[in-house]
């Protein structure tokens, strides 16, 4: 049953999502918004570049090093947008050549409306020109904001930079950023290569939850085709250490983009530890590109309409899975799974590996349970074992 259902969702991804040759997994990276706003500049973008090498982020897999808001000022009266000067004196050539010459990919921000959200020119009516620029200047990746969009209708306003893009010939990831305004789940799968499936993500518990319950539908998730909660922001502050690691179980179990948001020139050993957990990056990157998707909700006794823990859970290659227990409760709790509720063989064996401790916590037939604490999410992967 769960081999047939698996098998559907990946002929169905297979056939649907933007045909442009990337985001076959999750884009992984980093983006200025959540720890620099506005206050970005040609030094800032070299230093990153930089560090994303030194720290050995680059290669864990995070590739794109991409600008926000902020980057442009003005168009020239023939309509190209114009890097603003005082903080990009060099222009963006200079930056996307020293990407690349450090093995990493770059991106640009702009907005389906006349003005971005922070006033800078928009790309509304100069899809085509923005296109060609960004493609002649070698950029890898745009993210398409939705500020002052005249009240067009996103389906008509997206696909148009969707075909400048794919016109210039040079593959560019297309990120969608209409914040799921209009259900983007239901018509940008074949648009974009991701599209923000909620409002703007805040250094906060609450908030960083909010956006996991409002993700889009997992079965629309595939290669070339991501639902986006939006950007991490481990390593900002407002979240303890189990919050900030519930908060990349999350984003990796949902097959979320992995764009970094904190100052990587300065991150503490537990932000590390956490942007670097190669096995959950893994379950992230994983080939079959599946969505874990809820199996079981329990709410408070005391208040039926707060949600106290959750059991989620999706498929990996090699019939494993990857399995997490939630706890959103003040107190810790233990959770339990039996293999029917995951509708697995009841007979069948799993090495349950733990994957923030790294190691094979038991070897399990029918049933799993553990004890988690305040806000920490047990993530685990099952692999047959006889
Ligand atoms: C443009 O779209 C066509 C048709 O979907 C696709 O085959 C091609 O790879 C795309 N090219 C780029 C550069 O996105
Ligand atoms: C428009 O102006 C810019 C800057 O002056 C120049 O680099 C660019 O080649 C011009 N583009 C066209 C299409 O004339
Ligand atoms: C926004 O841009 C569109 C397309 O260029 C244009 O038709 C419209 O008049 C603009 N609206 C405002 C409020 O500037
Ligand atoms: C680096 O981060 C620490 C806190 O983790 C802070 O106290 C310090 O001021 C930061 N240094 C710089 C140069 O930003
Ligand atoms: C599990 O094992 C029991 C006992 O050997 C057997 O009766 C049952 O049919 C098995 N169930 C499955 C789904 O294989
Ligand atoms: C953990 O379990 C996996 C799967 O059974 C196995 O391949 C691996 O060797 C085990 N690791 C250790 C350290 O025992």
């Amino acid at each position: 049953m769960f081999t047939f259902l698996t098998w559907f969702f990946v002929l169905t991804s297979l056939t649907t999502g933007l045909d442009n040759g990337v985001g076959k997994t999750p884009q992984m990276g980093w983006n200025s918004w959540n720890g620099y706003h506005c206050g970005i500049n040609q030094e800032l973008i070299e230093q990153v570049i930089k560090s994303m090498v030194s720290t050995g982020l680059r290669d864990a897999g995070y590739k794109y090093v991409n600008l926000d808001d902020c980057w442009q000022l003005y168009r020239d009266p023939n309509g190209t947008i114009v890097p603003d000067p005082t903080t990009f004196p060099d222009g963006i050539v200079p930056l996307v050549e020293m990407a690349h010459s450090n093995g990493l990919l770059f991106g640009l921000y702009s907005d389906a409306g006349n003005e971005t959200c922070q006033g800078r020119p928009g790309s509304l009516g100069y899809e085509t020109i923005d296109a060609n620029t960004y493609a002649n200047w070698g950029v890898d990746y745009l993210k398409y904001d939705n500020c002052n969009n005249d009240h067009i209708r996103p389906q008509e306003r997206y696909p148009i930079m969707r075909d400048a893009l794919n016109a210039t010939g040079h593959p560019i990831f297309y990120s969608i950023c209409e914040w799921g305004r209009h259900h983007p789940w239901t018509w940008a799968p074949d648009v974009g290569n991701s599209w923000r499936t909620t409002s703007d993500i805040e250094d906060d518990w609450e908030k960083m939850i909010y956006n996991w319950d409002h993700n889009g539908p997992y079965f629309v998730a595939g290669p070339g085709a991501w639902n986006d909660p939006d950007m991490l922001e481990i390593g900002n502050g407002g979240m303890t250490f189990t919050e900030y690691k519930t908060h990349f179980s999350l984003w990796c179990i949902g097959k979320s983009p992995l764009i970094i948001g904190c100052d990587i020139n300065n991150m503490s050993s537990e932000t590390i530890e956490i942007l670097m957990n190669t096995e959950l990056i893994s379950v992230n990157q994983d080939p079959l590109g599946i969505q874990a998707h809820k199996i079981r909700e329990v709410f408070l006794k005391d208040d039926p309409s707060i949600i106290g823990e959750q059991v989620w859970f999706g498929p990996l290659i090699n019939n494993q899975y990857v399995l997490a227990l939630l706890n959103r409760k003040q107190d810790t709790t233990t959770i339990s799974v039996t293999w029917q509720e995951l509708d697995l063989n009841p007979n069948q064996t799993y090495m349950i590996r733990d994957l923030w401790l790294h190691q094979n916590i038991s070897i399990s037939t029918g049933a799993f349970q553990a004890s988690v604490q305040k806000h920490e999410t047990i993530v685990v992967q099952m692999i047959p074992y006889y």
